[in-house]
């Protein structure tokens, strides 16, 4: 979950661009910083970290050097300090390691270390890895040495080593991503794609058990187990630079939220030949499981509604983490389309290998093209809606939920309709986005922003909008907030009501709305606030958030009059919403 940036080439500067490239990189991590850097000058390993956010951080105090890596960190072991921040040095400190990952057997192999006369001075897995390599040097070379110490290591890792003797770095991956970035005449090494933009479009996405030898001018690519060399498959990235700035938005999460009108057009215009080609692997499929994580997973939830509402068919969808419980009836013939941003989501990964021995076709919804389940994947669709950096996803769910609505039609030979739908839709979520609009939101947040709980209701495709939308509350503005099928609210949770509890309810135009407004008319007996959100005003509400019918499709412009609400819930109590608290992008432990 961390994030790593390398460099390797002829400036002088390595310290300087590494630090950079953290900054792009912090929605990986952000509970502390540093840098590393080979001096020019010769000399010992220059190491710079600090616990806390990189923020304004400055590297002018460092020497030049044109071998320099840095880390982003979300702790695993070892609390988050000064001390325990990346980079870790080896003993005679021209050694220094960055890793991305859990270290299972660390705590065996440090005690041997120890006896060797080692000397430790954090709590990490990964100053042992550090401490492992400059015992093999002693008696191999350095590239044979790290070899050997990977082959040691059990658990998913990607780890990065420099030493003051070779103008390298040194990396190896497995479960963590590593990609190589090709310069000219320089090179560099990152957990993410889009850290490398400024720098280069020409990528190497690293697989599991390859290692890779970064020069000034030479990029070797090894199999980490058997030694064997590896052609590097270069792909060209093609996001923009633009696109992974803030521009003139306070937080990428605003952006990101505003992006998304012309998104839904773009996908809509330039998606159905893709549609209709997974529509086909679908509708062959004896069996077809959908699955995500966290919002992936709600969209995965959409999914099933809009299945079977649109195309009439039945989909399983299950939560990326259950997924690999569930797999006994899974056949030779079965399809599962995994959905995810990132690609890199280890609890998608592990489930969607299992059903991949057991014979099942991989079908994936995937941002970050090249990706590990883009890659994994026997057919693929990008989602296509640019880098997404705010750490709460929203671009890349409603762009799913986009894909979902077209695939839906194109599963019965209506595509056409499905972009209509769409069109409409991208125009709702406009009309959200206006000003009037928008400072309605920002006036229901400043009333709710000391409110301890909130409930979210919905019946139908309403239901995993709820979800979704307690979620967003939940990881950024940290007010305990809960999504509910709304018919399940006389089955437990209306003993929860008190006077004055917030209560979202989404009533759209469909077969749900007169059961969602019963729900909301249970709550308000009791005392509940209520929130509607809905493209009519009705009696039960409180509160009224307008948004207009746009038939299935409606749950995009609910959910993002939800993000915002969210968002600005966020700002009222003072919190980024960029970084939320314990969390990080990409999560890539288990
Ligand atoms: C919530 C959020 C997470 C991710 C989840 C899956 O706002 O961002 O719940 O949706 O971790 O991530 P991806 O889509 O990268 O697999």
């Amino acid at each position: 979950m961390c994030g790593i940036f390398g460099y390797v080439g002829p400036s002088p500067h390595g310290a300087k661009i590494v630090l950079e490239g953290l900054k792009r990189l912090e929605y990986r991590g952000y509970d502390s910083w540093g840098v590393a850097v080979v001096p020019a000058s010769k000399g010992k390993i220059v190491v710079k970290k600090k616990a806390g956010r990189i923020g304004k951080a400055s590297v002018s105090d460092m020497p030049k050097g044109s071998v320099a890596f840095g880390h982003t960190r979300w702790a695993t072991h070892g609390g988050v300090t000064d001390v325990n921040a990346h980079p870790h040095l080896d003993c005679t400190g021209n050694l220094a390691v960055i890793h991305n990952g859990i270290f299972e057997n660390y705590e065996s192999i440090k005690q041997d270390l120890i006896k060797k006369g080692h000397r430790f001075i954090s709590q990490t897995d990964t100053e042992v890895i550090a401490h492992l390599i400059e015992e093999y040097a002693k008696t191999m070379m350095l590239s044979k040495a790290v070899q050997r110490a990977y082959n040691e290591m059990e658990g998913l890792n990607a780890f990065i080593v420099i030493q003051t003797k070779e103008h390298l770095l040194l990396g190896v991956r497995n479960g963590s991503p590593l990609v190589v970035g090709f310069g000219d005449p320089e090179n560099y090494l990152a957990s993410d794609a889009a850290a490398l933009i400024p720098h280069t479009r020409q990528v190497h996405f690293l697989e599991d058990d390859q290692m890779v030898i970064v020069g000034t001018d030479q990029v070797n690519i090894f199999n980490a187990r058997t030694g064997e060399r590896i052609r590097p498959l270069k792909q060209k990235l093609t996001w923009s630079a633009e696109q992974a700035e803030k521009g003139k938005f306070p937080y990428f999460m605003l952006k990101e939220i505003y992006e998304q009108p012309g998104l839904i057009s773009e996908i809509a215009g330039e998606s159905t030949i893709q549609a209709k080609k997974i529509a086909e692997v679908l509708k062959n499929a004896h069996g077809a499981y959908i699955v995500g994580c966290g919002t992936a997973g709600y969209a995965a939830l959409a999914a099933q509604y809009l299945f079977s509402a649109i195309s009439n068919r039945h989909v399983n969808s299950v939560i990326g983490s259950e997924f690999g419980y569930l797999q006994n009836f899974l056949v030779k013939r079965s399809a599962v389309l995994a959905l995810s941003q990132s690609g890199e989501t280890m609890d998608i990964l592990e489930g969607v290998k299992k059903a991949k021995d057991k014979g099942a076709k991989i079908v994936s919804l995937v941002n970050v093209v090249g990706s590990s389940l883009w890659r994994l994947s026997d057919v693929r669709l990008p989602i296509g809606v640019g880098p997404e950096k705010g750490v709460a996803s929203t671009k890349a769910f409603i762009g799913k939920l986009t894909h979902l609505i077209l695939l839906s039609y194109a599963m019965i030979g209506k595509i056409t309709k499905g972009q209509r739908i769409l069109t409409r839709a991208a125009k709702a979520a406009t009309e959200v986005l206006k000003e009037q609009r928008v400072s309605k939101i920002m006036k229901l947040a400043k009333k709710l922003k000391n409110t301890e709980h909130i409930f979210v209701i919905g019946r139908g495709l309403s239901y995993p909008a709820a979800l979704e939308t307690a979620l967003k509350i939940k990881e950024i503005s940290y007010i305990h907030a809960e999504g509910l099928a709304a018919g399940e609210l006389k089955h437990g949770p209306l003993a929860l009501v008190t006077k004055g509890i917030p209560c979202i309810v989404f009533a759209p135009n469909d077969e749900t709305q007169g059961a969602n407004l019963a729900g909301a008319m249970e709550m308000k007996a009791r005392g509940a606030y209520i929130i509607g959100i809905s493209p009519k005003k009705h009696e039960v509400f409180d509160y009224y958030l307008p948004v207009k019918d746009v038939g299935e499709a409606t749950i995009i412009p609910n959910v993002i009059v939800a993000q915002l609400l969210a968002y600005y819930l966020a700002i009222e109590r003072g919190f980024d919403p960029d970084m939320p608290r314990n969390l990080a992008k990409s999560v890539t432990v288990k």
